[in-house]
């Protein structure tokens, strides 16, 4: 990735005061942008009003856009109380919450605050989201639409409300305790403090990174304060139909991360592949086919299925380290290996140890199981050995 930090000349005006780094209470505003050339003038004129000059603050742009953003914000910055910079990335790894990290990756202030550059966070709360985690000791503080005095008046229509709010409720449940004070855990406004911010943890997908920092960093303390969401000030929202299956495949993400959570998912993924695989069998039996070629078909349908939701939902971070079709050919042949290794093994159970056929069955029903989800993680999703050893010694 080429990337291009760049800081305007008003950087270099020995007139302005560059916040001492690290001092107390010192901010990073981390703004993504994607095409907001239209936002920024009054964005930063607004930031420059409500930040009192006490504040020892910067502001770091983290775009992506292919308009002119950049040039508009190199242009509006040369007046500011603050110091202003553009990070630009060639390619927009991770959206916007890849961009988020970016940003935080490179701030070294005591407390970070994310916000939109659209206008929809109002601009005055910052130093009350940063006042708030001084005063409560809090390590994180989220500007929340759902407090008392918060509103979602900027967010369009009854289906975008609706979705929202069942976003948030399933979110909440599938992490109740690290979701615990944070009633707006979509919320894209919020300030944390630098130190809670392990950015190597963070691998978010698409644009809930709050969700993200609250389940792998685990702030100990959290405070809120209620804001209202206002409407967009120019141009339009990038978040549509994707960034809806990219949140699923992030919750699936964050929710599988510990070993037995993604064992669990790999088994539940398995039983939701019986559906094609009968569904097969019954098309090519249909079809004049022999049951027995049919079920051997019919199996590989169960086996694709299987694949692709695995790949999508549970190993989606691991599939970089082999060609899709090496994982493909090697999980089905763990796969269909199974089948093969579960006759002899009800054969030993019964034979060799007297047990009952159906308890037998059962056994070997869940020892197959772990064999293949350990096989699956060890022999199609871990790092190949002998390259992550090259690499490390040279
Ligand atoms: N760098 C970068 N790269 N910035 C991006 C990208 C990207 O790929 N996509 C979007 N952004 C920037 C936009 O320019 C804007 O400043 C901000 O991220 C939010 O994008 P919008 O497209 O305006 O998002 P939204 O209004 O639909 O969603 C906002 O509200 C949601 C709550 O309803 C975001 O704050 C979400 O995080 C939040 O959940
Ligand atoms: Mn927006």
């Amino acid at each position: 990735m080429s990337e291009d930090l760049w800081t305007p000349h008003a950087l270099s005006d020995p007139e302005l005061a560059i916040p001492e780094r690290g001092a107390a209470g010192s901010v990073t505003l981390v703004i993504p942008t994607f095409n907001e050339a239209g936002n920024i003038a009054e964005l930063l004129g607004r930031l420059a009003d409500a930040l009192p000059a006490h504040l020892p603050c910067e502001v770091l742009f983290v775009d992506d856009s292919t308009d002119d953003t950049p040039a508009v914000i190199e242009k509006a910055a040369l007046d500011l109380p603050f110091p202003v910079a553009v990070l630009h990335r060639e390619s927009a790894d991770g959206g916007l919450g890849g961009a988020v990290v970016e940003g935080v990756k490179r701030a070294d202030t005591d407390w970070i605050v994310v916000m939109d550059a659209d206008l929809q966070h109002p601009p005055h709360l910052v130093p009350e989201l940063v006042g708030e985690g001084e005063r409560t000791g809090a390590d994180l503080v989220v500007a929340s639409r759902y407090l008392p005095g918060g509103s979602r008046a900027g967010l369009a229509g009854n289906y975008r409300i609706a979705v929202s709010r069942g976003a948030t409720w399933l979110t909440k449940g599938l992490f109740p305790r690290a979701l615990r004070g944070i009633s707006d855990p979509m919320s894209g406004f919020f300030a944390v403090r630098r130190a809670v911010f392990t950015a190597d943890a963070l691998k978010p997908l698409g644009y809930k990174i709050l969700l993200e920092l609250a389940v792998r960093c685990r702030p100990a303390e959290v405070a809120e304060v209620p804001f209202v969401f206002q409407d967009r000030h120019s141009g339009e929202s990038k978040s549509g139909l994707r960034e809806g299956m990219r949140f699923l495949a992030h919750l699936a993400a964050l929710r599988s991360a510990a070993p037995l959570a993604r064992m669990i998912g790999f088994g539940l993924i398995g039983l939701s592949g019986f559906v094609p695989n009968l569904f097969a069998l019954w098309l090519l039996t249909h079809a004049g086919m022999h049951y027995l070629p049919a079920e051997i078909a019919a199996n590989q349908a169960g086996v694709l299925w299987n694949f692709a939701l695995i790949e999508g939902l549970l190993f989606r971070d691991r599939r970089r380290h082999r060609h899709w079709a090496d994982r493909v050919g090697r999980f089905a042949l763990l796969a269909n290996a199974d089948l093969l290794l579960r006759i002899p093994l009800i054969a030993l159970f019964v034979a060799r140890f007297g047990m009952q056929v159906l308890p037998a069955t059962a056994l070997a029903l869940v020892t197959t199981f772990v064999l293949r989800f350990a096989a699956t993680e060890a022999l199609v999703y871990l790092p190949r050995k002998t390259r992550t050893a090259r690499t490390t010694r040279s």
